[in-house]
C-alpha cells in the first residue's frame, strides 16, 4: 500500500493574559451577551509584547515533538499557516527550524489565512506521500490582535492569538491503514472583499487592520464548508455515520453547529474551543485537536474531520484516522 502521513503529536501555545467580553465592554460599546449569543465566545488570549508569531509557533512545536516521542532531528519538514508573520522573511517556519536546531530540512508559511492549517497539512501530505518529507511539523501560529482595530466592535470582538501543531510522520509498510486519508482545497478570489486585511503585519507599527463583513462570510462558511464535508468524505467512500469527531476551524458557534447539523452529528462528537479561544485563525484547528487528544476524547483508531474557511476566500477539509 502506498505511503500515507501519520498524524503521531500534537501540541499547543496560548499567551497567558485572557481577554474577558466584559472587559472588552469597557473598550467599545459591546456586551458580553451579545458576544456570547451571536458568536458562542466567553473570552480569548492575547499576546504581550514578548510574545510574536515566531515564539508561540516554537513553543507549540516542542510540545507536539514532546507528545510524539520525537526529537527535532526527526523533522525535515515545517510548514506555518499563518496570515500575521512577524517579518516578510524569513519565514515563521524557517525560523522555527533555527530555534530547534534543525539544519538538515526545509520550511515554508502558507498564507491561507483561517484555512492556512487545512491549506499547510494537505501540502504537508502531498510532500510525505511523494517521498520529499518523512517529518513533518504542521503549525499554525496567529497573533490577529496585532491587526485588529481595537475601536472596531464588528471585529475586535471576535479573534484571540494563539499557536497549535501536529507532528506528522511517513507509515512504514502496514501501518497505512491510519493518517491522512484525503485534503480538498479551494479557493475563490472574486470575493476576497468580505475579509481582508488593509496592509500588513509587523513586529513594530500596525500598518493594517482586518476589515470584514461579517453577514456575507457567515452566508459563505455555511453554504461552502456543507459542501467541503460531503466531497472529503465521498472521496473515500466514507459516510457522515463514519466520523468520530468534528474538529471544526472555531469562529463561530452557530457556524460549527450548522455543520455538524449538516454532518447529522450530536454537539458531543464536535470540539469546541470557540468559547475560551475566540477565533484564533490558521491555530484553532490544531489547538482544538490537541485539546481532545489529550484529554481523551480523540483516540487511536478515530476518524476525524476537518474543515475551515478564511479570508481570500479560502477553504477546505481533511479526514484523518488517528
Ligand atoms: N456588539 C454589539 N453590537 C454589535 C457588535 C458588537 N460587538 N457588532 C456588531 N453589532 C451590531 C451591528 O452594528 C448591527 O447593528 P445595527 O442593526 O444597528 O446596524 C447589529 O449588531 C447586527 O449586526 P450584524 O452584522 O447583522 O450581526 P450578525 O447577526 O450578522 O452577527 C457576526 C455578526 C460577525 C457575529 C456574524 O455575522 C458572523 O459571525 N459572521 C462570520 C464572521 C466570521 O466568522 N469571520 C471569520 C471567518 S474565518
Amino acid at each position: 500500500m502506498s505511503r500515507r502521513s501519520l498524524l503521531v503529536g500534537s501540541g499547543k501555545y496560548l499567551p497567558a493574559r485572557v481577554v474577558t467580553n466584559d472587559e472588552l465592554s469597557s473598550r467599545v460599546d459591546t456586551s458580553d451577551e451579545w458576544i456570547r449569543t451571536r458568536t458562542g465566545i466567553c473570552q480569548r488570549h492575547v499576546a504581550d509584547n514578548g510574545e510574536t508569531c515566531v515564539s508561540m509557533a516554537v513553543e507549540a512545536a516542542r510540545n507536539a515533538l514532546a507528545d510524539a516521542g520525537l526529537d527535532a532531528s526527526a523533522i525535515d519538514l515545517v510548514i506555518v499557516g499563518t496570515s500575521t508573520p512577524d517579518q516578510a522573511f524569513p519565514s515563521v517556519a524557517v525560523r522555527v527550524l533555527g530555534e530547534l536546531g534543525t539544519t538538515g530540512g526545509y520550511g515554508f508559511d502558507v498564507s491561507a489565512a483561517c484555512s492556512g492549517f487545512i491549506y499547510a497539512l494537505s501540502v504537508a501530505d502531498g510532500l510525505i506521500r511523494a517521498g520529499s518529507a518523512r517529518g513533518a511539523l504542521v503549525i499554525g501560529s496567529e497573533v490577529y490582535s496585532r491587526i485588529l482595530d481595537w475601536e472596531d466592535r464588528t471585529t475586535s470582538v471576535l479573534f484571540g492569538d494563539g499557536a497549535g501543531a501536529v507532528v506528522l510522520r511517513a507509515s512504514e509498510p502496514g501501518e497505512a491503514e491510519r493518517g491522512i486519508l484525503a485534503t480538498h482545497l479551494h479557493a475563490d478570489g472574486s470575493v476576497g472583499d468580505i475579509l481582508y486585511v488593509d496592509g500588513a503585519v509587523g513586529l513594530r507599527e500596525h500598518s493594517g487592520y482586518l476589515r470584514m463583513n461579517g453577514r456575507e462570510v457567515f452566508r459563505h462558511a455555511v453554504s461552502k464548508l456543507a459542501s467541503s464535508v460531503d466531497e472529503v468524505l465521498e472521496s473515500v467512500g466514507l459516510g457522515y455515520q463514519d466520523v468520530s469527531w468534528l474538529v471544526p476551524h472555531q469562529a463561530n458557534i452557530r457556524i460549527i453547529e450548522g455543520v455538524a447539523k449538516k454532518l447529522q452529528m450530536s454537539m458531543e462528537q464536535v470540539v469546541v474551543t470557540v468559547d475560551r479561544h475566540a477565533n484564533t485563525s490558521a491555530a484553532s484547528i490544531p489547538l482544538a485537536l490537541d485539546e481532545a487528544r489529550r484529554d481523551g476524547r480523540i483516540r487511536s483508531g478515530d476518524l476525524v474531520l476537518m474543515e475551515a474557511l478564511g479570508g481570500g476566500l479560502t477553504w477546505g477539509s481533511a479526514l484523518v484516522r488517528m
